[in-house]
């Protein structure tokens, strides 16, 4: 077999740090077990182009969100002999399902690994749009010592409606990390929770165009599918309440580019913060690295070193039963047997 793996460069925090194992240069501490099993291993990088020219060889691709290697259609219709892509991470919009269905091509995520570092993470942007902290850390890096300007734009969080759209394994830990802060929170995903689980969270469904409106802050946490790609349009992103927050940590596609940089210049929203943005690795020009009033950061929330640990677990599990032809863990499925089985996905390709 012939598994590629292709990973984000950790340049020289991968010696330093052994434990930045999502890197390609420490290839999810996969080396040592692949040799182990006598299989041809590959840790690729940066140039997509290698990876161009491996496809027609290879049996298994690892992939990543973090620094995606776009598995589109014509990738897929090149490599005749893949069974099996692995996304190393949790989201697999950077793989075309469809194509991947229709070659009988498995994919599978790690389900789970980082959804409390990307709770964790959408908290700490939350608090940031919200407390005004970006321009006041500025202030200091810059010697200077206006409180004026940063109070004027800073508030407290208790109080204020959240906003959460999708509320599966991560839009839940959002909710149970929040509730701590005394907020009225509203959700919206497309399958609502039991009463006992709403009540449990604390939250309330609303249906997304009512949700919009109410919310001082709106948390996105649902994943790319055909129905989601622009889901936050202009029209939506301007029927939020003018001055509200907006936090997205799914995946950049899922608010329209150009019309956020509207709603940001107009001052109708306050803040915009996520990790996430199209294509990755962000352009040095990409428009929202320089629109006003954001606190973005590149796509690291669900890759701290504890989820590197749980994420290279599991693809080392995955390959572990798909080398020793056992079935992969149910709940890690994303397309297979021809379908996109992920409850989460399946809705959206179900009438392809
Ligand atoms: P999950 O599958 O547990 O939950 C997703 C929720 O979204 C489900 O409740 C589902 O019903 C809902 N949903 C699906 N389509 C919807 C639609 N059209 N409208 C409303 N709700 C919809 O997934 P999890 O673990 O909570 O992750 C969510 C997403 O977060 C991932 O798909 C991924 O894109 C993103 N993510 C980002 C990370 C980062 O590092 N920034 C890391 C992990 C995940």
């Amino acid at each position: 077999m012939k598994i590629i793996s292709f990973l984000y460069p950790g340049g020289p925090a991968a010696k330093e740090t052994p434990e930045l194992l999502g890197c390609a240069e420490n290839a999810l501490g996969l080396r040592p077990f692949m040799e182990a099993k006598g299989q041809e291993f590959l840790s690729l990088t940066d140039k997509e182009r290698d990876l161009d020219k491996h496809l027609p060889t290879t049996d298994v691709l690892i992939t990543t969100p973090f620094w995606p290697a776009y598995v589109t259609a014509e990738r897929i219709a090149k490599a005749p002999k893949l069974k099996l892509i692995l996304t190393a991470g949790v989201g697999s919009d950077h793989i075309d399902l469809a194509a991947a269905a229709d070659h009988k091509i498995t994919v599978a995520e790690i389900t789970g690994c980082n959804v409390v570092s990307v709770a964790e993470h959408a908290v700490m942007q939350i608090l940031a749009l919200v407390r005004n902290y970006m321009p006041a850390y500025t202030q200091v890096i810059d010697g200077r010592w206006d409180i004026g300007e940063i109070a004027a734009k800073s508030h407290d969080l208790e109080g204020k409606t959240v906003g959460i759209v999708g509320t599966g394994r991560i839009g839940q830990r959002l909710a149970i990390r929040l509730k701590a802060f005394d907020v009225p929170m509203l959700y919206y995903d497309f399958r609502r929770l039991s009463t006992v689980e709403e009540q449990l969270l604390g939250i309330r469904y609303s249906l997304l165009d009512d949700l919009l409106p109410r919310c001082d802050v709106i948390s996105i946490h649902c994943p790319l599918t055909p129905e989601t790609d622009g889901l936050f349009n202009r029209e939506r992103l301007f029927k939020m309440k003018k001055g509200a927050y907006l936090v997205n940590t799914a995946r950049g596609k899922i608010v329209n580019t150009k019309a956020l940089v509207e709603a940001m210049e107009s001052g109708h929203l306050a803040g915009y913060a996520g990790d996430v943005w199209y294509p990755q690795p962000a352009p040095a020009d990409h428009p929202w690295r320089h629109m006003p009033n954001h606190a973005m950061t590149p796509h690291v929330s669900g890759t701290s070193l504890e989820a590197q640990k749980r994420y290279a677990d599991g693809i080392k599990d995955c390959l572990e039963r798909f080398l020793d032809n056992k079935p992969i863990e149910r709940d890690y499925l994303i397309v297979e047997g021809g379908k996109v089985v992920s409850p989460s996905y399946s809705y959206a390709f179900s009438k392809r």
